[in-house]
């Protein structure tokens, strides 16, 4: 029997004013498999699955599902013909019931709906899927990974024969992880096609029937899993070898540069944000926190960059109070901030990258001419920085969001590392960065610490957290539940104090 493809993408072109997003691309999945889609950032992984999912119009190209050529104006036609799309960020409407999200701009919507028939239709496809979601839950008191499973209960029920995934275990627990793979093979043994875009080698190699690789808006090939090794298809993603991995070193470690104490912030509900914490990081140390989002995350790196403030105990960086302090009085004390959202709180993104990298130098000595700032020396400035942290520019007046993820980082990077800082607060610095981006982004921070930084590093990917950190803190409920040296931990112990064990109880399990 000849293995006919469900979909078939041929010769697929997707321009956008400047740049060719998608070059004749071709791409075909099969009815049953599990087929990861990478590529380097701005490879033109999204652009391809929104042009399946009918988001984008191609500019040229043809599509055929069961051999039969289609053509998409808009998602709700994708989704009558049996594709789906999962985006990263979710769309689904807080206040409502997971029910009523999923009839939600649903075709079949009429005046009288059954609500109960629904709920009812609902747990079944959930039970059978293995997707735990519960019908009647509010929006807002789900989990971001039990967001994604609505999202993906709501595509089946909705008939998706496809289902396209966008980067989904960025945001999920190890052992959210492993649960979502498994409902994906479920969904493969009854016949349903995936397709997972990913920048993690080791998913591909764990969870992928086959592999298809873009380059620079290309496909450089389809092939199936038991034919690559990570280091093969790391070379067709960049055209060249991996570049060399940092190597664990011992460093130097100093006097202690942040001191928190008994630290409590306060929350809307009953909660605290935040509930006595107690976290020392010395010079040359690195260390890791991890958590599921709403655990007090970004409550903790926002209380140490004088973003929010402690209702009490106490926080200290070398030596000085630095409690509820402004932004200024932080930076002048020597600390640097990456924040997670890039185009949101770290560059503004209508300016150009002198203007990005600049900003907060602009009272230093070095680029003022009186009250003004000297721009020959400012631009002198920044072309150093940008060399040094290899940041690729078509202009220095470009605005920064037409940037690539990759280089609006080493942007980012190269402003908040530039003016050696006692104190380095990164939050998710390689989410969404592909292979080669996170590896210079993981080098700048450990150049940081060997120069004597204290390093405080937020992060969802464990393995980052293995390689780069001294120690490891987990949040929980605000909490931080243990603290401990990198050699003692495991991911599975991590994962299950993410999820609410104490470190005690771990150990004893
Ligand atoms: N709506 C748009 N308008 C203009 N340019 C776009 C648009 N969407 C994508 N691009 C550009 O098209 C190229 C491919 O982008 P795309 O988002 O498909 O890459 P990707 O492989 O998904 O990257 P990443 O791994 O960073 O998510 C990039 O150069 C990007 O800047
Ligand atoms: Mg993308």
């Amino acid at each position: 029997m000849k293995n006919s493809a469900l979909v078939k993408m041929v010769g697929i072109t997707k321009k956008f004013p400047g740049v060719t997003a998608n070059d004749n691309v071709n791409f075909e999945v099969q009815a049953g498999e599990i087929h990861a889609l990478l590529g380097e950032n701005g490879s033109g992984k999204s652009t391809l699955m929104s042009i399946l999912s009918g988001m984008y119009r191609p500019t040229g190209g043809r599509i055929f599902l069961n051999d039969k050529e289609v053509s998409f104006k808009n998602p709700r036609d994708a989704i009558a013909a049996g594709i789906g799309m999962v985006h990263q960020h979710f769309k689904l409407v807080d206040a409502f019931t997971v029910a009523e999200n999923v009839v939600l701009g649903s075709k079949k919507l009429s005046f009288f709906l059954n609500m109960d028939k629904i709920e009812k239709k609902l747990a079944r496809l959930s039970e059978s899927y293995g997707l735990g979601v519960n019908p009647s839950a509010k929006v807002w008191q789900l989990s971001v990974g039990e967001r994604q499973r609505v999202e993906i209960v709501k595509m089946l029920y909705r008939g998706s024969k496809v289902l396209i995934l966008d980067e989904p275990t960025a945001v999920l627990t190890p052992q959210e992880t492993r649960e979502l793979f498994a409902t994906l093979r479920k969904m493969t043994d009854r016949g349903h096609a995936v397709i997972l875009i990913t920048h993690k080698m080791q998913e591909v190699m764990e969870v992928a029937d086959r592999v298809t690789v873009l380059r620079r808006g290309k496909s450089v090939a389809t092939l199936k899993r038991s034919e690559v090794t990570p280091k093969y298809l790391a070379k067709l993603m960049m055209g060249q070898d991996l570049p060399e991995s940092i190597k664990r070193q011992k460093r130097i470690i100093g006097k202690t540069v942040l001191k928190m104490s008994g630290v409590n912030v306060e929350g809307e509900g009953h909660r605290p944000n935040l509930n006595n914490i107690n976290l020392s990081i010395r010079a040359g140390e690195i260390v890791g926190i991890v958590g599921v989002a709403g655990n007090g995350r970004r409550e903790l790196a926002e209380v140490i960059v004088g973003l929010r403030k402690i209702s009490s105990g106490r926080i200290q960086i070398c030596g000085r109070d630095a409690a509820n302090k402004s932004p200024r009085e932080i930076i002048d004390a020597g600390v640097s901030y990456i924040p997670d959202d890039r185009l949101g709180t770290g560059l503004v993104p209508n300016l150009g990258a002198v203007d990005n990298l600049i900003m907060k130098s602009y009272k230093s000595q070095e680029l003022a001419k009186g009250v003004f700032i000297n721009f020959k020396k400012a631009k002198l400035y920044t072309e150093k920085l940008i060399n040094n942290f290899g940041v690729k520019l078509t202009s220095e007046s470009a605005p920064v969001s037409l940037l690539s993820g990759g280089n609006q980082q080493r942007l980012l990077l190269a402003r908040e590392l530039a003016n050696n800082p006692r104190l380095v607060i990164a939050v998710f610095p390689s989410r969404g960065l592909d292979i080669a981006a996170t590896e210079a982004v993981h080098k700048l921070l450990v150049n940081q610490a060997e120069q004597g930084a204290a390093v405080l590093l937020i992060s969802e990917d464990l393995d980052e957290i293995f390689k780069l950190c001294d120690r490891v803190g987990v949040l929980y409920k605000g909490c931080l539940m243990g603290d401990l040296p990198i050699e003692k931990a495991t991911i599975e112990q991590i994962g299950l104090m993410m999820l609410g064990s104490s470190q005690s109880e771990v150990k004893a399990s």
